[in-house]
């Protein structure tokens, strides 16, 4: 029996934590167990992690960002998520891979195949069996940012062109894997991008 791994990516505010609770709250309504995770921050570890990567003053090298986040995702696959997955869950998760060859790559300007291949050794080259992109522009998703908060994490307060970059990136990835992405419209109502992805995830379950 295997399960399955359902990623949600996107830029900062484009709404994944919404659409990823809906689809969880969808799929456990119909008897299915669902486990939800988060990179960086899905375990334990991942929550120590998160602290450093997103809230620490001062500088951290690009590499050296890329290998935490590749440490927290190392942690959460082998402990939480493959367990998951063989015991036959549907796992949910906000953010994977995608977000380090766009984060990382695109906007810390790393090589995307090492970024890519970094992660995919700390997974043993775990791949979703399907990832939601929910697209939005920049500047959408800095107006979406600050009109919830008025502290920016390490990410959220890089200009722009970073997150335009960021924004491209994810496109090129879906463009490349057409069959494990979906890409929808992050100003969509909430509504018709949460039945856009039960369609996709009815078909999936077939
Ligand atoms: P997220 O948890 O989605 O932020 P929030 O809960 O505040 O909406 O992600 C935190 C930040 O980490 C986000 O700006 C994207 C960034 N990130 C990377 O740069 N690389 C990665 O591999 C991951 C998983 C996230």
């Amino acid at each position: 029996m295997t399960g399955l791994f359902i990623t949600f990516e996107g830029g900062d505010g484009s709404g994944k934590s919404t659409q990823s609770a809906l689809l969880t709250e969808w799929l456990t309504a119909q008897g299915h167990t669902v486990v939800h995770s988060r990179e960086p921050g899905g375990t334990d570890l991942g929550v120590e992690l998160r602290e450093i990567i997103l809230h620490r003053r001062g500088y951290i090298a690009p590499r050296a960002e890329a290998l935490l986040y590749a440490a927290d995702r190392a942690h959460n696959i082998a402990t939480k998520v493959r367990p998951a997955i063989e015991r036959g869950d549907i796992v949910i998760q906000d953010r994977y891979l995608d977000s380090s060859v766009a984060y990382q790559g695109a906007g810390r300007v790393l090589d995307a195949t090492e970024v890519r291949d970094i992660s995919l050794w700390a997974t043993e080259g775990l791949l979703p069996d399907l990832t939601v992109l929910l697209d939005l522009s920049a500047e959408n998703g800095r107006e979406r940012i600050a009109a919830t908060r008025d502290v920016y994490d390490r990410l959220e307060a890089e200009k722009n062109d970073f997150h335009e970059r960021v924004r491209n990136s994810f496109l090129a990835l879906a463009e490349a894997e057409p069959g494990r992405f979906i890409v929808l419209d992050a100003t969509d109502p909430i509504e018709t991008i949460a039945a856009a992805i039960q369609t996709r995830v009815v078909a999936l379950l077939a």
